[in-house]
């Protein structure tokens, strides 16, 4: 195959050359940092994968060389591929600030504010982005979308009104499963994830599709509220696996391992697929080769916590009564008793030690 020609590309005043058919995400990601837009749907192993959050978008301010007219609408920058002599703004430009607002206001119309309940909280890309573009208060007046249960099997616990159908989980299962089983089905505010995602599960790969959704809509039944991410302990670790690449991110608290991910890059994405059994079911530090702690991004809420020294009864002195000038709240819910998944005779916040898996209910659907 010949070699492709390098295009110069200039994002945010900073210039680099990369290959003809790079996109413009990729072009970013290479210059790193702030510069790379942030990516809700797109996930470069996933074939297909793309073009459907929005979250992308940058302002194409110079087309190319040949043709220096500006782009006259901003464009996603995961499906826009570079041209030589092209020069593109994020964070530079204030259109796509207020249209990144945009696009993450209409994505949380719909998104519960469940982060106090989620096992995805301290590692959602829709919690970073709310952080960084959110709004304090929410203008949408009507109810939120809800959807029939489906149970999942043993592992796998779906959550729909959290899913922001950004299609990974589909094609992880299409490409990884080699068939497809589920999809997304009807469109608009009706569009769900498709019933038959219950017949791919039997698949020893189908366990990636809780790696590859960026918010709580899958998750790990066998961690499922057991614990928060930020007080567990990364670490690398390696099995041998028939099934596998067996290389994998333990998290651990002591010598209990809570649950087992796949490894995952800068920008999220893993870099291996695990299988189920690796996942799923070896639970014992016996089973694994540690190879040492997980590299964590320092400004990740992971890295905070440090593991130890910040879990006690400190008593949060921003209540709702003091920054809300004395007025009392409307409505008061006690998370134990609405999530029911600690023991009935266990206060987790009456304990002086960290809450262990012995503490909560097994099995919780
Ligand atoms: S369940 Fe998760 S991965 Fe699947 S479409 Fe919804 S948000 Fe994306
Ligand atoms: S990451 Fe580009 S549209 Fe979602």
């Amino acid at each position: 195959m010949s070699e492709q020609p390098l295009f110069k590309v200039t994002i945010d005043n900073i210039t680099i050359e990369v290959p003809a058919g790079t996109t413009i995400l990729n072009a970013a990601r290479k210059i790193g940092g702030e510069v790379a837009p942030p990516a809700m749907c797109y996930y470069s192993k996933l074939e297909g994968s793309g073009g459907k959050c929005r979250t992308c978008l940058v302002e194409v301010s110079k087309g190319s060389e040949k043709d220096p007219r500006p782009m006259p609408k901003l464009v996603a920058s995961c499906r826009t591929t570079v041209m030589d002599g092209m020069e593109v703004k994020n964070i530079t430009s204030e259109k796509v600030i207020d249209a990144r607002n945009g696009v993450v206001e209409f994505l949380l119309i719909n998104h519960p504010l469940d982060c106090p309940v989620c096992d995805q909280a301290g590692e959602c890309h829709l919690q970073d982005l709310s952080y960084n573009h959110g709004k304090e208060s929410t203008r949408f007046e009507f109810q939120k979308r809800t959807f029939k249960k489906h149970d999942l099997g043993p592992y796998i616990q779906l959550h729909m009104t959290r899913c922001i159908l950004c299609y990974r989980c589909v094609f992880t299962a299409d490409q990884l499963t080699g068939k497809r089983e589920h999809g997304v089905l009807d469109r608009g505010d009706h569009a769900e994830i498709a019933t038959f995602i219950e017949k791919s599960l039997d698949n020893e790969f189908i366990g990636n599709v809780i790696d590859v959704c960026p918010v709580g809509a899958l998750t790990d039944k066998t961690f499922r509220f057991k614990n928060r991410v930020w007080f567990l302990k990364p670490m690398d670790a390696h099995r041998d696996c028939p099934t596998c690449s067996g290389k994998v991110t333990l998290w651990n608290r002591g010598d209990e391992v809570y649950r087992v991910t796949a490894r995952k890059d800068q920008w999220g994405e893993v870099e291996d697929w695990i299988c189920n059994t690796c996942r799923f079911e070896k639970k014992n530090t016996g089973d694994w080769v540690i190879e040492g702690p997980r590299l964590i991004d320092r400004h990740s809420v992971i890295a905070q916590g440090h593991y130890a020294g910040s879990i006690g009864m400190h008593q949060p002195k921003e209540t709702f009564e003091a920054v809300h000038n004395g007025r009392k709240p409307k409505l008061l819910m006690d998370i134990h008793s609405v999530s029911n998944v600690n023991r009935p005779e266990i206060t987790l916040s009456k304990l002086d030690r960290p809450a262990h898996s012995t503490d909560f209910k097994p099995n919780q659907d």
